[in-house]
């Protein structure tokens, strides 16, 4: 067999598997064209810098992530964290690494600033440490006004991609490794979803999986759309597939991540619906546990109401975003549902499945917010009794139709409103909260209390996550880490609860 054809070999047996081995790679024969074995290709070429990394330096080169955002993003950050670590770079705690990567946020403009705080900190340490690595990825990179800022502000970056070809992380790394100045690749969007790179957990008990990328609901005052481009289905045998392998390795909890999972599989070549999927995942011998975030009211089905309820390994745990309780307000955000669908549908879960916990977010200060809309969003706070709520001030995002509106909402009134939400929220999530003191749960033991209450008590403490998503320490110690375990609900703290083993 020639060298190119056992190349060839190779790479289509990696299309297979989840890793290839990197030793088979010739990295002195061209770059393969296909994906994602191109990948593991650059991945090998990484490595051989990172070779000749340590034997001028004596040690081995460091890697820091740092990610802002939701769940999708920390798990492209698991993502990003598996190839730095194929190619042979090591966990540093701090920024004083040498390779340092920003998985950045942009759904709120504080998710920005808190990038380019933290931009300014890395410029001394890239001072002392010439040789260090900064690189930027994910949805700010998307915004073409953020690449001209972070291009004439912060020119010590060296490399910027977006969320559309973060697949190719290992290529544009290796790019840069090998040049010096800024490098900067952002597509516009793609159809492309690449399947089987190396990738990390954070625990080795618990995963995020995505079954969708992109957003096709174009909420006005949302960025997503924009930044993460067309939603774009899975196929449910790549997503079954990689939950079984993480089942084998030892997982027995998986988030199902999407921006809006409820249309999950409609542009699949065979479409797929949602609960459908999640009755096949189910199916999967040794998992425990399946969440999923994030639902959109509009779109979810009585199909999955009775798919959850009859499920034995879906949590007691629906996060429903809100967002408004005036159907003038909703309208405005283009949410497609009225004050009284959303009510109704929550409460139909709730007599469905008595023991969910149902969560929400909500915006304050969308334009032409008035205090009386507020109030509406108040009562059904009321109405529905969120276990918790995500609350958060309208963050105006250029380009977004919302942007573009007049009456945007006064400071003072934003500020009244979010601390009058606040507490009705707080008041409303306790109350959730107590009702279960004195019950038994199960939890999934996910770490060693770090705060002071073992302390206090000389008692170390474990803490575990209850089906319906709500927190509770018991004593115990790492051991417990990724077992469930029966547990007496003693004590409600508030938003947490104080327990013992049974
Ligand atoms: N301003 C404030 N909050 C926003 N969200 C999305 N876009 C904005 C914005 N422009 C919130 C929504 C969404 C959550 C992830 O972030 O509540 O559900
Ligand atoms: Fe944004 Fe709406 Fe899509 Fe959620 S559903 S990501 S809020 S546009």
């Amino acid at each position: 067999m020639g060298k190119g054809e056992r190349q060839e070999k190779i790479y289509n047996q990696a299309l297979h598997h989840t890793e290839m081995d990197l030793d088979k790679i010739d990295i002195n024969a061209e770059p393969p064209i296909e994906e994602p074995v191109r990948q593991y290709y650059f991945i090998a070429k990484c490595r051989e810098w990172v070779e000749g990394f340590e034997r001028k330096a004596g040690r081995c080169p460091s890697f820091f992530t740092q990610t802002f955002g939701c769940q999708m993003n920390a798990r492209d950050s698991e993502k990003l964290e598996g190839i730095l670590r194929a190619a042979g770079f090591k966990a540093a705690d701090s920024e004083d690494a040498d390779f340092v990567i920003f998985n950045t946020c942009t759904v709120r403009d504080n998710a920005n600033q808190r990038v380019y705080g933290r931009l300014g900190e890395l410029k001394g340490r890239k001072r002392r440490n010439p040789s260090m690595r900064i690189a930027l990825c994910g949805c700010m990179m998307q915004e073409p006004s953020v690449i001209e800022k972070i291009r004439t502000s912060y020119p010590f970056v060296d490399l910027i991609f977006g969320t559309h070809n973060i697949y190719k992380f290992a290529e544009l790394m290796y790019a840069s490794l090998e040049t010096e100045g800024m490098l900067i690749d952002i597509w516009e969007d793609t159809d492309r979803i690449v399947e089987n790179l190396p990738t990390e957990r954070k625990y080795p008990f618990k995963s995020g999986i995505n079954i969708m990328f992109g957003c096709n609901n174009f909420c006005s005052y949302c960025i997503v759309p924009y930044v993460r481009g067309r939603e774009r289905s899975r196929e449910p045998e790549d997503i079954i597939r990689e939950i079984k392998r993480l089942t084998a390795d030892g997982v027995v909890e998986v988030m199902l991540l999407g921006q809006n999972v409820n249309s999950y599989g409609r542009n699949l070549k065979h479409p797929l619906t949602f609960a459908e999927l999640l009755q096949e995942v189910e199916k999967i011998e040794g998992l425990q546990r399946i969440r999923f975030m994030t639902s959109h009211p509009k779109d979810l089905s009585d199909e999955l109401i009775q798919v959850m309820r009859d499920s034995k390994k879906i949590c007691r745990h629906l996060h429903l975003p809100l967002q408004s309780g005036s159907t003038r307000i909703l309208e405005k955000m283009n949410r497609r549902y009225t004050r009284e669908q959303y009510v109704e549908l929550a409460l139909k879960i709730r007599s469905e499945i008595p023991d969910i916990a149902i969560t929400t977010d909500i915006i304050v200060g969308f334009p032409g917010e008035t205090p009386e809309d507020l109030e509406e969003t108040i009562d059904v706070v009321r109405t529905v009794k969120f276990d918790n709520a995500f609350t958060f001030i309208y963050s105006k995002r250029t380009g977004t139709p919302a942007a573009a509106m007049e009456d945007q909402v006064s400071e003072k009134q934003v500020r009244e409103g979010f601390d009058k939400l606040l507490k009705v929220v707080q008041d409303t999530a306790r109350e959730q909260a107590a009702k279960y003191v004195g019950s038994i749960g199960e939890a999934l033991i996910e770490e060693v209390n770090g705060d002071d209450d073992g302390a206090q008590s000389c008692q170390s403490l474990v803490t575990g996550r209850l089906s319906n998503n709500m927190i509770v320490h018991v004593p115990g110690d790492a051991s417990l880490i990724g077992k469930t375990v029966r547990v007496s609900l003693d004590e409600c703290k508030g938003f947490y609860y104080m327990g013992t083993i049974l």
